[in-house]
């Protein structure tokens, strides 16, 4: 058992503080947002994950966790852990101040031969550039790279069943003590030095988003060609060199890290002299699906006064109330923009996006939301929108237009029941008269000629990452 310290209780912090406390070790989490602090104290994280909550309080109630907002609470750790958030600078790049405010925090209350631990995302480099600092190099306190690679809705196990542990250390004495740390997880553990750790992070994320990237271009393909999307997926990804996870079409990524990562993985590219094409049209392509889905949208609604769209599901992905980088976002700013009446549902993310979003009309019930529409687009798959009475549905709607954003719905039943039902490369698209895939009024845009407009007519960008449509505009960070 050790005795550790967390400093920051937001996501990444908050997960690692309880998990870690779970494992045996004595922690103290500090976080300055005093709010935030008072409901951890009484046991109220500040964010939705499962299982969280039940965890934060089993290990206060055992004495294992404990929270204060003041730094010296870290005197007596052997182990700092920094949890601090990495957004993104206007550039791209990685904004790391927090980590630096925290560290320089610290440092007059740290003990001498302590581990400053660095989780967060943090630039390659950065590490080194830390354990560099002359008050850490006097007091021998050695600094870490041990990069988290939890997903949210799934963190708490993450975090307790890792596929891997990383270990990023400049000595072999401190990569031991770090792994010991997690000496009752069942992983491997990879100890390499910081620069490989750090960059290790980010490839994940950008390899993830580059399989899903990938996927979207080949779903525009399909569309053209009359190929379904999703059993070109099954079938690669049966194929045990690719494996089946982030295959699947539609709207693209989002979240709090793939954009962020992706940016800043090129932002540390470039400014070491280093080109990025691959990284570029990664980003470029996933801007392309939003711009798309709006444009079918607004093609949907062109011609009718008063046009309302519905957006089921606003949060980046099912099972959070995070709606950091949601496509949904996006695409209602952009419609809002172009005049359109925009009317939303989510199961647990209403809050969060009227804050962000404070002209959409927003609905707790799905029903509601859809009532009179002219177009609905299914953005992110929650489970109940599998159930909605799609009969229902359809009589209480103006128009008949679906774009299913995340390949989701039964296409051909929709198609059956009347719907003008789009998706993302799926042979199942129809116009809802019973013509063939590419006729009807969507005729001039099939969804496979997406990948060489930005969707508004308007040429593909040249200039770096930054989007026509800036999508990036509704994220909150
Ligand atoms: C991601 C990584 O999966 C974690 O390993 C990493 O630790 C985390 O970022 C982070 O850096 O903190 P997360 O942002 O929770 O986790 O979300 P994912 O489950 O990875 O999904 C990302 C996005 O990709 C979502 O918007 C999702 O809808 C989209 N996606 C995923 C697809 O569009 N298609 C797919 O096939 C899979």
């Amino acid at each position: 058992m050790a005795q550790l310290a967390v400093v920051g209780a937001g996501y990444v912090g908050l997960v690692t503080a309880a998990c870690l406390a779970k494992l045996g070790h004595r922690v103290i989490c500090v976080e300055v947002d005093e709010s935030r602090l008072n409901g951890l104290a009484a046991g109220e994280p500040p964010i939705s994950e499962p299982g969280l909550a039940e965890l934060v309080r089993e290990q206060l109630r055992h004495g294992s966790l404990r929270f204060t907002g003041d730094y010296a609470g870290v005197a007596e750790s052997e182990f700092i852990f920094i949890a601090v958030p990495t957004p993104s600078r206007e550039d791209g790049s990685a904004d790391t101040s927090h980590v630096l405010h925290a560290v320089n925090s610290l440092i007059p209350h740290v003990r001498p031969a302590t581990v400053i631990v660095v989780k967060s995302t943090v630039p390659v480099g950065t590490t080194d550039r830390l354990a560099a600092m002359p008050p850490l190099l006097e007091a021998r306190i050695e600094v870490v790279s041990n990069p988290e690679f939890l997903r949210q809705g799934t963190a708490v196990h993450d975090f307790l069943q890792p596929d891997r542990v990383v270990i990023g250390a400049s000595s072999p004495d401190a990569a031991a003590r770090v792994a010991r740390l997690y000496s009752s997880i069942e992983a491997p553990i990879v100890a390499v030095d910081t620069r490989s750790a750090e960059l290790a992070k980010y490839t994940a994320n950008a390899l993830l988003a580059a399989r899903v990237s990938f996927m979207n271009e080949i779903s525009h393909i399909a569309a053209a060609v009359d190929a379904n999307v999703d059993d070109v997926a099954r079938i690669v990804g049966m194929d045990r060199r690719i494996g089946p996870a982030f295959l699947r079409a539609g709207l693209g990524w989002g979240g709090s890290c793939f954009p962020k990562d992706v940016l800043a993985l090129a932002a540390v590219a470039n400014s070491n002299g280093c080109r990025t094409p691959i990284l570029q049209a990664v980003y470029e392509t996933n801007e392309l699906q939003r711009e798309h889905a709006a444009k079918l949208l607004l093609d949907a609604v062109r011609t009718i006064p008063g046009p309302i769209v519905a957006i089921l599901g606003l949060a980046f992905k099912p099972n959070t109330d995070d709606v950091r980088g949601s496509p949904a976002l996006g695409i209602a700013q952009h419609l809002l923009a172009e005049g359109v009446i925009v009317r939303a549902h989510d199961p647990f993310a209403l809050v969060n996006a009227s804050r962000v979003l404070p002209d959409v009309e927003y609905s707790e019930d799905a029903y509601s939301a859809l009532d009179g529409a002219d177009a609905i687009l299914l953005a992110t798959e929650w489970e109940e929108y599998y159930d909605l009475d799609w009969i229902l549905v359809r009589e209480s709607m103006r128009g008949k237009t679906v774009v299913d954003g995340r390949n989701a719905l039964n296409g051909v039943l929709l198609t059956d029941l009347g719907f003008r039902y789009w998706s993302f490369g799926r042979a199942t698209q129809s116009n809802g008269n019973g013509t063939g895939p590419h006729e009807g009024p969507m005729d001039s845009s099939p969804l496979g000629g997406a990948t060489h407009t930005n969707g508004n007519g308007a040429v593909p960008r040249e200039d770096g990452f930054a989007s026509a449509l800036d999508f990036r505009g509704a994220v909150a960070e």
